[in-house]
């Protein structure tokens, strides 16, 4: 495999993730001025980038196709009943087939091992657009949010509660490589993978910040400035639903929690949310609450890692090339 992947959520370096936020930021800059009638980006012009989804998603899919035409390229949305790939062919046959047609693909699905055997067959970039361990797109918007408010990294904590799914392993690992320091407080039997959880501490102690996993939800959103929840059921769990909700009901990101937070303290949440349930309406529809900014971010996020893996421009480039971004 030659072409240059996002699988999980290191194969971007530290440094490489301050540069892809810095490109994140510029190009938000720069389709602040597209409304307002500039010319267009051709980074991918030329390219197309199938996007393939084998579980539902609102933001992620509009966001991938939306980005791909703001860079000049050609959007392919595929669900699984799309493809014979829903009917049995295997990851292997579809990627060696689909990397003949397309320049990138971006994928949805469930064990991450179908984006390692992707990547190999296909011979062109994939992206994880979110597996059951992972969901490093997330990662990567959230961090850029963060970073809006508080202008940097340094001597921050977010505090995520509830299961430690794929949303919290990302954060886990973006947050330790870029010096946030990141509390995870789940339920008993719910912790987020301890292989996930050693490779945040290798890159925390590197990077300055501290890795906190604990069952006390209470003390790890204590002093924070970032309160941050997913939903209690993840996609493929949807029959765990109401065992999960009784095990999960004190882990709700509720005015009560909040008020134990920093002043300045922020309010993420990955979407789609379930008010009354993992996170109180009041708190995500209050003042503190960045969720539709974090939302936006995914679309600004995704186009700089896009820009990179697929269009080939160096990361920091578009930063560096100013608010128009010409290379
Ligand atoms: N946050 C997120 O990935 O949303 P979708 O499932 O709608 O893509
Ligand atoms: N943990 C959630 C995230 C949805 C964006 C899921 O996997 O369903």
């Amino acid at each position: 495999m030659s072409a240059r992947s996002l699988i999980t959520t290191t194969d971007l370096s530290p440094q490489e993730t301050l540069l892809l936020l810095d490109d994140a930021a510029a190009l938000r800059e720069q389709r602040r001025e597209l409304v307002l009638g500039r010319a267009g980006d051709d980074t991918l012009r030329g390219r197309t980038v199938a996007l393939v989804f084998e579980k539902p998603s609102t933001r992620t899919r509009v966001s991938f196709e939306v980005g791909v035409r703001e860079l000049g390229g050609t959007p392919l949305p595929l669900s699984s009943a799309d493809l014979q790939l829903g009917r049995g062919e295997t990851v292997a046959d579809t990627g060696a087939v689909l990397g003949r047609y397309v320049q990138a693909i971006v994928i949805r699905t469930f064990a991450q091992s179908r984006l390692e055997e992707l990547a190999a067959s296909s011979g062109v970039p994939v992206v994880n657009a979110l597996t059951d361990e992972e969901h490093p797109c997330q990662a990567l918007a959230d961090l850029l949010t963060v970073r809006d408010e508080f202008g940097d990294f340094s001597g921050r904590t977010l505090t995520y509660v509830g299961d430690g799914n794929n949303v919290a392993h990302s954060l886990l690992l973006a947050g330790a490589a870029v010096g946030l320091g990141v509390r995870v407080a789940h339920p008993d039997g719910y912790a987020p993978d301890p292989a996930i959880v050693a490779r945040a501490r290798g890159l925390a102690s590197a990077h300055g910040s501290e890795i906190t996993v604990t069952t006390d939800a209470r003390e790890a959103a204590s002093g924070s400035h970032v309160l941050y929840t997913d939903v209690w059921a993840s996609m493929g769990q949807e029959s765990e639903s109401q065992a999960r909700a009784a095990v999960f009901a004190p882990y709700a990101l509720d005015a009560t929690l909040l008020a134990l937070a920093a002043d300045d303290a922020i309010v993420l949440h990955c979407l789609p949310a379930h008010r009354g349930e993992e996170i109180a309406a009041e708190v995500i529809d209050g003042p503190r609450s960045r969720v539709f900014d974090q939302a936006e971010n995914r679309l600004h996020a995704q186009k700089a890692v896009l820009a990179a893996l697929v269009g080939g421009r160096p990361l920091g480039a578009i930063a560096g090339a100013g608010s128009a971004g010409t290379p």
